[in-house]
């Protein structure tokens, strides 16, 4: 599947899609979350994350950029790296501080504002745009690479529309 588009009536049904996520992933994945402020970004991850067993809190990497985090995927451990980039001052800043090296083929990489580090940052495997739409979000999903068809292949969601 290269395409999937639907509507979120409400937070669980963004918190499903993030569990419904979390059990399609693969090591080495890259995600890019686009949105506006409040279009549920970070809400999506934090369910990605509590669905693959991070039980700890999940707060918004706002501030420091990244919150790395590690969850056991297939058995083994796997590092999901949860950027927000709206903050950094330059791509050069996203460089500087050894970001790039977080995108390899262990990694879990899921980037909020992937625009502010444009030209520096990996290409995703899959985009996902966020919307408000009436009282609810409307969400699609983009495959761009053979890895991030794979994986949305492997989603299962059904919406309470
Ligand atoms: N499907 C939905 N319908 C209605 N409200 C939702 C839905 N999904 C999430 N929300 C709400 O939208 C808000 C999303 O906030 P969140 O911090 O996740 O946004 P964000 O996209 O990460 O923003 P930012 O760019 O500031 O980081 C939360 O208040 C959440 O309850
Ligand atoms: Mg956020």
């Amino acid at each position: 599947m290269q395409h999937y588009r639907t509507h979120l009536h409400d937070e669980a049904g963004t918190a499903a899609l993030g569990a419904a996520l979390a059990h399609a992933l693969a090591p080495g994945l890259i995600i890019y979350l686009h949105g506006d402020l409040g279009a549920g970004k970070t809400a999506l991850t934090r369910a990605l994350l509590h669905a693959a067993g991070y039980v700890g809190h999940v707060k918004s990497p706002t501030y420091t950029l990244v919150e790395p985090y590690t969850v056991t995927l297939a058995g083994g451990p796997t590092g999901v790296m949860h950027f927000d980039l709206y903050r950094m001052a330059s791509p050069d800043e996203f460089l500087d501080a050894g970001f790039r090296e977080d995108f390899n083929n262990s990694n879990i990489c899921i980037v909020e504002w992937p625009e502010r580090a444009a030209g520096v940052l990996p290409p995703p495997d899959i985009a996902l745009f966020l919307s408000v739409a009436g009282a609810g979000r409307d969400v699609e999903l983009q495959a761009l690479s053979a890895k991030g068809s794979q994986c949305l292949d492997r989603l299962r969601f059904a919406p309470n529309l």
